[in-house]
């Protein structure tokens, strides 16, 4: 498996945890994922911390709100000079559009090449059964390609999405797409809380262009073994 195309989501409240993942783990991993829990405890220090091991980095906040505050958020996000950054689908076509605009109107007056912008579709942890419980009767196949063409009628760069969907997905939607997979576990590890789950090598496999991994790697006893044994 080509090992850039992993990002290790560093789920953790503490700088201190976070360098000690990135000791570990910057020699194995190219790309990093800040979420909210590292960046509601610890705020933009956080993505100094990877620029400083040299890292890319996904900031993955899954903005959605009104379209103008978005927009604003996307701005500032930019100027953090993420790699990656995702607003929710269900936000809505006008405010996708407006992340868009709102990052590239940052990056244009900084100077620097905007981040990727992606759509998260239906959360990986969620189920039909969930689905329906928030008035959603499609199934979630179709309601991620729906999302899919959405985002990309939008003009953001790709989508976040389930492994079980990445093949419906690049069919559809072509190779000029970007497919991010969370819910990967190696064979044999627990799901948790994720659902719609398949292994790192099926994800790519199907066409995912990155796969998005957190516990099965992070609470390994022996993190850089988990990234290695991956093929
Ligand atoms: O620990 P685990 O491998 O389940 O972590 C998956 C990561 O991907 C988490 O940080 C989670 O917030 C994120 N994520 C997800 N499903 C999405 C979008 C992001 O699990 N649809």
């Amino acid at each position: 498996m080509n090992k850039d195309k992993i990002i290790v989501a560093l789920d953790v409240d503490t700088i201190k945890e976070e360098e000690r993942l990135l000791d570990i783990l910057s020699p194995h991993v190219k790309i990093f994922k800040v979420g909210m829990e590292l960046f509601y405890s610890c705020g933009p220090k956080a993505i100094d911390v990877i620029k400083r091991y040299d890292r890319e980095i996904f900031l993955d906040l899954k903005f959605h709100d009104i379209p103008n505050t978005v927009k604003n958020a996307a701005r500032l996000v930019t100027r953090l000079g993420v790699f990656i950054f995702d607003v929710h689908a269900h936000g809505g076509s006008d405010m996708m559009k407006q992340a868009l605009e709102g990052s590239e109107e940052e990056a244009d007056r900084l100077g620097i090449s905007r981040p990727r912008i992606l759509g998260v579709s239906v959360l990986t942890s969620i189920g039909d059964h969930e689905l329906q419980q928030i008035g959603i009767n499609s199934s979630s196949q179709e309601q991620v390609l729906n999302l899919a063409r959405l985002i990309k009628g939008s003009g953001l760069d790709g989508i976040v999405a389930s492994p079980q969907e990445a093949g419906e997905i690049r069919k559809n939607m072509g190779e000029d797409f970007l497919i991010v997979t969370p819910g990967v576990r190696p064979e044999g590890m627990q799901k948790q809380d994720q659902k719609r789950t398949a292994t790192p090598e099926e994800a790519m496999k199907i066409g995912a262009d990155y796969i998005v991994i957190g516990r099965p790697v992070t609470r390994a006893k022996d993190p850089a073994k988990v990234i290695d044994d991956l093929g």
